[in-house]
């Protein structure tokens, strides 16, 4: 079996989903559902055996170390993070705490696990750690697109706490031996995206009438992929990786904001025309930019497909339309995320205080 953790987030509920319909490898999946993480995303796996939910902190050593030694899984898969560059420019502490900390603690746990593991299976375990293109800081307008041997220059307090957590990963590869795999990742779109991120905010703003914020100009640009494609490429390095070795994964999608949310609204205008009649463009708002703004990333995913064979199977074409008819057919998901309704599960559950360690099925 696998751990996961984050397992409950955007990202990371897309991996478990997918993990569990492409093969019979059980996952359990720690997650400490922070206001990211919200079990509906894996209510379609509830009362399935092969998915075991435990509400805890990749930082409580007990906790981490008591799963490794009761499930032994043969991997780590590391998503559990604080993910929003806003908030981290809001407060960076939770960043600093879960990103840097925790992934440290996390580090320890498995490293004593590994060591203390029979030499068969301390040869086949992995610990693949989740990050992003953002520790590479910005690119020029016409800029190569990162490499995996480009200079680390993260900007925003959540960059710079993901290229700490990098940072230690290798350290702990180079100096302990442990067998780790990093992944370097562009832009995700798709179901279950929190709508805080661009795509889903702009989405459930349009349907509801609201403004659709766009920072500064909107001519920033990110290079976009579908979520179900970076689980796809995670699986591929967990399979067949080098060890000690980083990968950026992209789908070669380079598109201004600007240009994003005029796709969203164009595909809406057709999808969910708007009541009233006009365009969705015309609830567009320019407003106060990002501080610290990257203006440009860009990932070359030559490595990945040229070392392990992974190519993505969605364009934005046809992931943006998905990704659309998702938001369309899961009102339901978005109110609940919107009245926090999503949170009512997790007290009822686990009482006030929010409950630790316990070993629980996702709700309906
Ligand atoms: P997310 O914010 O949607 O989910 C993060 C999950 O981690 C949540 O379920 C949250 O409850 C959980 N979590 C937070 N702190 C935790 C802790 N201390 N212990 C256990 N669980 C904790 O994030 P996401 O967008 O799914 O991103 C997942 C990972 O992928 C992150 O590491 C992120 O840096 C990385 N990444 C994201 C993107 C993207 O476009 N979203 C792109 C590249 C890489
Ligand atoms: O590049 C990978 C990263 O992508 C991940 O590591 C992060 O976890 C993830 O959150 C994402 O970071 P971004 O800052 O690029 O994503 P976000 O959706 O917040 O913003 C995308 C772009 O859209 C960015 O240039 C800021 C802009 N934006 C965002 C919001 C929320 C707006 O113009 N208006 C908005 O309201």
């Amino acid at each position: 079996m696998i751990l996961v953790t984050g397992g409950a987030g955007f990202i990371g509920s897309n991996f478990v989903l997918d993990w569990l319909a492409q093969g019979d490898e059980p996952v359990v999946n720690l997650d400490k559902l922070t206001y990211a993480g919200n079990l509906a995303n894996l209510a379609s796996v509830q009362g399935d055996t092969r998915h075991t939910f435990v509400q805890g902190d990749i930082g409580d050593t007990a906790l981490v170390e008591r799963l490794l030694a009761e499930h032994r899984p043969r991997a780590i898969v590391n998503f559990a993070a604080e993910s929003h560059v806003d908030r981290s420019i809001q407060g960076a502490e939770d960043f600093i705490v879960t990103n840097i900390v925790g992934t440290f603690r996390l580090l320890e746990a498995a490293r004593a696990y590994w060591a203390g593991l029979p030499e068969a299976e301390r040869g086949a375990f992995r610990f693949l750690h989740v990050s992003t293109d953002e520790v590479y800081g910005s690119l020029a307008p016409d800029a190569p697109a990162f490499t995996e041997s480009h200079v680390y220059e993260p900007n925003s307090p959540y960059s710079a706490s993901k290229a700490a957590s990098d940072h230690l990963v290798r350290a702990w590869h180079h100096t302990h031996g442990l067998p780790v795999l990093t992944t370097n990742c562009s832009n995700n779109y798709g179901p279950f995206h929190f709508p805080e991120k661009l795509i889903p905010l702009m989405i459930v703003n349009a349907l509801a009438g609201k403004p659709l914020p766009v920072y500064g100009d909107g001519q920033q640009v990110r290079d976009w992929l579908y979520v179900k494609d970076h689980c796809s490429a995670i699986r591929r390095v967990l399979e067949a990786g080098t060890l000690g070795e980083t990968y950026n994964v992209g789908g070669w999608n380079e598109k201004a904001n600007l240009n994003i949310v005029h796709t969203v609204c164009d595909l809406l205008d057709e999808m969910a025309p708007r009541a009233q009649g006009g365009s969705y463009r015309e609830q567009i708002t320019h407003v106060k930019d990002r501080p610290g703004h990257d203006r440009r990333y860009a990932i070359d995913a030559r490595k990945i497909e040229r070392d392990l064979g992974w190519k993505p199977a969605e364009t934005f074409d046809t992931g943006i339309r998905k990704t659309i008819a998702w938001y369309l057919a899961n009102e339901a998901w978005v109110r609940d995320v919107q009245s926090g309704g999503y949170r009512d599960w997790v007290a009822a559950q686990y009482g006030a205080q929010g409950g630790n360690a316990t070993t629980a099925q996702p709700a309906a």
